[in-house]
């Protein structure tokens, strides 16, 4: 019998996750090739990491060439890497400083932290349907956590949102609160783009109470949706901007940017970590970023995401939702058997937190031939 993963894993890994049944053995581009010879065109990007796609020559040889130079060193030393992702990021975001860490949660963990010892003050308001991390304090305003959460207790007060209701934002917004934590695009929630007018105010209220604006561009961020970042669509200048997945294009990193105003809290010794802003992140970082620019892939989103907007109403999709290539597919009878359709096609998709949505996360990569792929496949669809 052919050797099975899956199966494999059983032995010793925690089963904590529904797996797929396909086993991913080489990728390159766009294309993941299965161990059974399978193709795949990957609409998912691994989570919305995949930025580059994949076996990308530049971060392959970005990632060899720090390799050799230099494997690992800590913040306890300065690195040219690491500065150049300082100045990278600021000038890609917008924000002036940078602290790198390793993951999505890790980086609104420490922005809660920032955020709660800036303004001295106790509660945190976050948005109904918004994930923002697994870690303790990540996980007290992701919504609906409870099932997972498994702390006894949330480690500050938090407040829930409706979203896109400004007067119940609004409402909510006073000088008890530390922050306001969004993801512009929500993702898991289903590729749902907050409303502008929402934004605005929720934003205008924090600069009123003093209460600061954290956006949650772990998924929607570096250039995925049409733009550095999400925020930058809304016209609004949040105190403290999140990032990670695409950022490393695959290379577990993690950022957290700031005003001056927010920096000037912290000092030597409020942050830490062993692995964030190391070589071989930093190597990849300052790739993705160089990569993004000179082959202008956020024009290249805006391009085919136009396309998939007016081509892909076909078949059994009946709505699209999100932002660049963070996009929702409503499906007639629920996303998973058209999941399921596609990936017989040869087509990966990703599901959502609505049954009824499937999410596209592709690299910012992909081609004119793969979206050609995908409208076909689904036209094929009854
Ligand atoms: C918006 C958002 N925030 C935070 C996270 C957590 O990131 P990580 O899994 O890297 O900890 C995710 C992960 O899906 C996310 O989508």
């Amino acid at each position: 019998m052919s050797y099975n993963a899956k199966q494999a894993e059983q032995a010793h890994l925690l089963q904590v996750y529904a797996q797929a049944d396909f086993e991913p053995v080489s990728a390159s581009g766009i294309t993941i090739t299965c161990r059974d010879g399978r193709q795949l065109l990957d609409f998912y990007g691994g989570h919305a990491v995949a930025s580059l796609g994949y076996a990308h020559p530049d971060a392959v040889a970005a990632l060899s060439r720090q390799a050799e130079q230099l494997f690992f060193q800590s913040n306890a030393v300065p690195l040219e890497a690491r500065a150049q992702v300082g100045d990278k990021l600021a000038a890609f975001s917008g924000m002036d400083r940078v602290f790198l860490c390793n993951s999505g949660a890790e980086a609104n963990e420490n922005a809660l932290r920032i955020a709660l010892r800036a303004t001295g003050r106790t509660k945190v308001l976050a948005l109904e349907h918004g994930f923002h991390g697994r870690t303790a304090a990540a996980g007290a305003v992701t919504w609906k956590a409870d099932k997972w959460y498994g702390f006894p207790q949330k480690p500050f007060d938090v407040g829930f949102v409706p979203r896109d209701d400004a007067d119940a934002a609004v409402a909510q917004i006073d000088a008890s609160v530390a922050a306001v934590i969004l993801e512009p695009v929500q993702g898991i929630a289903g590729a749902y783009a907050l409303d502008a007018g929402f934004v605005a105010a929720v934003a205008a209220a924090c600069k009123q109470h003093g209460v600061l604006l954290i956006a949650d561009e772990v998924q929607s961020g570096v250039g995925r949706c049409g733009a550095p970042f999400a925020i930058h669509w809304y016209g609004v200048q949040p105190d403290i901007l999140t990032t990670a997945k695409a950022l490393g294009g695959g290379f577990p990193v993690g950022a957290v940017m700031m005003t001056e105003a927010v920096a000037a809290v912290l000092s030597k010794g409020d942050l830490g970590t062993t692995f964030g802003g190391a070589p071989l992140a930093c190597a990849l970082i300052n790739t993705v970023l160089d990569v993004i620019e000179r082959d202008q892939l956020i024009d290249n989103v805006k391009t085919l995401s136009a396309r998939i907007w007016s081509e892909c109403m076909t078949g059994p999709v009946t709505a699209i939702s999100g932002s660049g290539f963070l996009l929702g597919l409503r499906c007639a009878g629920g996303a998973a058997p058209v999941r399921s359709k596609l990936l017989e096609a040869g087509i990966l998709t990703g599901s959502s937190n609505d049954p009824d949505v499937m999410r596209l996360l592709p690299p910012l990569t992909l081609g004119h031939e793969h979206v050609d792929a995908l409208v076909a496949a689904l036209k094929n669809i009854q």
